[in-house]
């Protein structure tokens, strides 16, 4: 049977007490939707469906992927009324799995599970909580069949005591949903049309349901406020470092590492702790990141070393560049072989060429600097002259003092010395020292000036400032 997913997202998400609607609220550096949504893609459906209510303008925004069909339900009447806005558009002979968009932790294979499990009629997903509280309860007979879910605000007081939860998460054919969302009616605690009562509509008709049980109950972790928020970033992190460490690499601590996108990996890679990937970032074989950086959407070469607090934004770096500590890489910054970019240093669309070393304190943006290139400390790119950017270029072998302006667009020809504190407004030719500061000279026989003494005895003489 083809297969439809319908993916609830109308709520508001009051809990979280934020501008934000619920179901975009960041988690592991993407919109809490966009994690149900790649569940759900991995079984490869016909047709998603996203019912959206509540922010529905920045929701969809937020979203412009072509695969997905959005149907808006404008007043939020429960979950059984979300499903019937999208009920019209899929065919009878489809199989319909619902997801929560607050529920963004759940894996292809339980999806899987589930939907196989729909062959019967209803498949239910359900997980064992120790702490069942907030969640509607699955009710079964002495045979252990499922006969009802009963929301936690209609429940009995020996109701409540079930462990077993509803996680939201169903399965069944567009015909038998049909059939019975038609029949909900919002006569209980809550005034809402549940999807939850159609598990009693289906078993009063003889149509099989089953529980599907979860292997781990964190899969189902639904999301309604922030400290929830939290423990399912927590969750996620937890697996991937434990990915990490499968694919060979060493965490200092697997607690604390951040994955906001996706890492890429060699073999012996070397994380320190309160690392932040984000984006798309790969490290080589050997690269050993500090304590406290920040890399995004960045390539680092086999054997790069990056020290302490850097913090970089798309960055290319070929085999065993050196960075940091304290470095900043904006974008646009390749670095070939053997870099070596020091403490304090920025860089944006920079080129720097194999062997070169920028150590300490220098902005070098909007340039190409060659091989075996020495820039000293506090040498500054001037690229902007207030209204336009321009490049800086400079020859393999330069050696640039420290303390020099080059003020762009301007060119450091080959092997050429540049004399610390100069300020280069035209080009220094090759193999050359160039100068361009004013010349230091000596006042013969010059006194500092004293302070007159005030009349009287006085103190000993003021030797401070002023
Ligand atoms: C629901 C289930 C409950 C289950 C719990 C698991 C029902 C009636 N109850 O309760 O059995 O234990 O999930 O997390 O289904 N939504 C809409 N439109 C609406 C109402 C909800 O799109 O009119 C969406 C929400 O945005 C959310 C999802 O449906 O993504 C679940 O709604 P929520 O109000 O959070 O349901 P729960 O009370 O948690
Ligand atoms: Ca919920």
């Amino acid at each position: 049977m083809p297969l439809t997913v319908i993916v609830l997202a109308a709520g508001q998400g009051k809990r979280m007490n934020s501008a934000l609607p619920k179901v975009l609220q960041p988690l592991a550096g993407k919109p809490m939707l966009a994690h149900a949504l790649d569940a759900a893609r991995a079984l490869e459906p016909a047709r998603i469906h996203v019912v959206h209510g509540h922010g529905a303008e920045q929701v969809r925004a937020a979203f412009p992927d072509p695969d997905l069909e959005w149907c808006l339900q404008s007043q939020q009447l429960g979950t059984g009324h979300a499903v019937l806005q999208a009920l019209p558009r899929v065919p009878d002979d489809h199989q319909v799995l619902i997801l929560c968009g607050d529920v963004p932790l759940v894996s292809p294979r339980t999806l899987t599970r589930l939907v196989t499990g729909a062959d019967r009629g209803v498949a239910l997903l359900t997980a064992e909580l120790a702490d069942p509280r907030g969640y509607g309860r699955v009710v079964r007979d002495e045979h252990g069949e499922v006969v009802r879910v009963v929301e936690e605000k209609d429940a009995s007081d020996d109701e409540r005591r079930i462990n077993e939860v509803n996680t939201g998460l169903l399965a069944t054919s567009a015909a038998h949903l049909r059939r019975w969302l038609g029949r909900l009616t919002n006569d209980n605690a809550q005034g809402e049309y549940y999807l939850t009562d159609i598990v009693a509509f289906a078993v009063s008709e003889g149509v099989g349901v089953e529980g599907v049980l979860v292997d781990d109950a964190d899969e189902v972790l639904g999301i309604n406020d922030r400290a929830q928020l939290a423990l399912a970033e927590r969750t996620l992190q937890r697996r991937r470092a434990a990915a990490l460490m499968a694919a060979g690499v060493t965490l200092a601590d697997p607690e604390r590492i951040d994955v906001r996108g996706e890492l890429i990996v060699g073999r012996d890679v070397f994380i320190d702790v309160g690392a932040v990937f984000e984006g798309r970032v790969e490290l080589g074989d050997g690269v050993r990141v500090g304590p406290y950086a920040v890399i995004r959407d960045s390539r680092l070469g086999p054997g790069c070393v990056v020290h302490p607090h850097c913090v970089m934004q798309d960055v290319v770096a070929g085999p065993n560049c050196e960075i940091g500590p304290f470095a900043r890489l904006r974008p646009g910054v390749e670095l070939a072989e053997r870099v070596k970019v020091g403490n304090f240093v920025e860089m944006k669309k920079a080129v720097i060429g194999e062997g070169s070393k920028v150590n300490h304190l220098t902005y070098v943006g909007d340039a190409t600097v060659g091989r075996r290139v020495n820039v000293g400390a506090g040498t500054i790119t001037c690229n902007y002259d207030g209204a336009n950017k321009h490049r800086t270029v400079i020859g393999d072998g330069a050696f640039i003092g420290s303390g020099v302006m080059l003020v762009a667009p301007v060119e450091v020809g080959p092997d050429a010395t540049i004399g610390a504190g100069s300020t280069i407004t035209k080009n220094a030719p090759a193999g050359q020292l160039t100068v361009a500061r004013s010349r230091q000279t000596t006042v013969e026989g010059w006194q500092r000036p004293r302070k007159q003494p005030k009349g009287g005895e006085g103190g000993p003489p003021d030797t401070g400032g002023h």
